[in-house]
């Protein structure tokens, strides 16, 4: 056992199992010892998995242009900023010129009042989620207990109120033995934009599910990722690979109309680099290594992650 299992071990000794967002929380945001708070770079080649940012120039110079698309449809506002959440390597911050640019790490606060773009790449998907199943016709909440040497899953007690009204909701044909997630983090994040962003647009790219897609799920969605190899063994190896769970569109969608959010909408993330590509510079596709990253853009990500939008209330 690495360090940060045996915490976790003497954590659920000491207070009984625990439930599945605290030990996602602590597996990526422990204090030097969860996967994203150690001096390790988990992006890239060497690391563990690749996201878009990590296609440069090309992912770079779309989003901004979708940047600079905004500004104008703000009619040119003098005092425009890029807040970017879940910043990762920063590789956005130069593509953020010539607005002011604010990253917003997992210790960092959200700024008071926003005027500009929210913009998140993965971010979403990295919060800790509640997990459950299906059991015996009740929705009843995954813990994680030790067992010798290894984690286990261990169903509580039936989920009430909100986070059972979540599942119906959006997880709503769920058999018996289907598991499912309940990303209440991700719905406080869209509240906390929704109050600070005065004027401009959020602009969210992740990959995940809509309402009606959550039936082809029936092992839940959370993975994990080391090496460039995804597993669903998300107890194993703790603090050492990334674990994550799709975004539900449709919820954060409803929960961003229900803060007063305009013109919300959702599209493929292909779409997105679409309807930027014309306005890119034409230089962009004379180098064959840019062109394979568009291809990688569009063809590897552009279906299946998406992009959530919607104006300032
Ligand atoms: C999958 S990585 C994506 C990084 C980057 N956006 C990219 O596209 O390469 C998720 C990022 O979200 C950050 N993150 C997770 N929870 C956060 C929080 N509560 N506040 C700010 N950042 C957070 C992590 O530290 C990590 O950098």
């Amino acid at each position: 056992m690495n360090p940060l299992e045996e915490t976790l071990r003497d954590e659920i000794r000491r207070d009984g199992p625990m439930r599945f967002d605290r030990f996602m929380d602590a597996a990526l945001y422990r204090p030097a010892l969860g996967y994203y708070m150690r001096h390790r770079d988990p992006f890239g080649v060497d690391g563990d998995f690749f996201t878009a940012s990590q296609l440069q120039p090309v992912f770079g110079q779309l989003i901004a242009v979708r940047i600079r698309q905004i500004w104008m449809e703000c009619e040119r506002p003098e005092h425009f900023s890029v807040v970017e959440l879940g910043p990762g390597r920063g590789e956005m911050r130069q593509w953020a010129s010539p607005f002011a640019y604010r990253c917003v790490g997992p210790e960092d606060d959200l700024p008071e009042e926003i005027h500009g773009v929210v913009f998140a790449n993965e971010f979403f998907d990295a919060l800790p989620v509640r997990a459950g199943a299906m059991l015996h016709g009740e929705l009843r909440e995954f813990f994680v207990a030790a067992k010798r040497d290894e984690f286990i899953f261990a169903p509580g007690a039936p989920f009430q109120n909100e986070n059972a009204e979540y599942v119906r909701r959006y997880w709503p044909a769920l058999a018996e033995g289907c598991k499912f997630e309940i990303g209440a983090q991700a719905l406080l994040w869209i509240d906390r934009i929704s109050r600070a962003l005065r004027s401009g647009r959020l602009v969210a790219i992740d990959y995940g599910y809509s309402t009606r897609e959550s039936v082809r799920f029936t092992e839940g969605t959370l993975m994990t990722y080391r090496r460039h190899i995804a597993s669903g063994d998300v107890l194993r190896e703790v603090g050492q690979r990334d674990i994550t769970a799709h975004v539900c569109f449709t919820a954060l969608e409803a929960r961003a109309r229900l803060g007063g959010m305009l013109n919300v909408g959702v599209e493929s993330f292909a779409a997105t680099l679409l309807a930027a590509l014309p306005l890119a510079p034409k230089t962009i596709m004379d180098d064959p290594r840019n062109r394979q990253q568009l291809k990688t853009l569009l063809y590897g990500m552009g279906e299946c992650f998406r992009t959530l939008h919607t104006c300032a209330p």
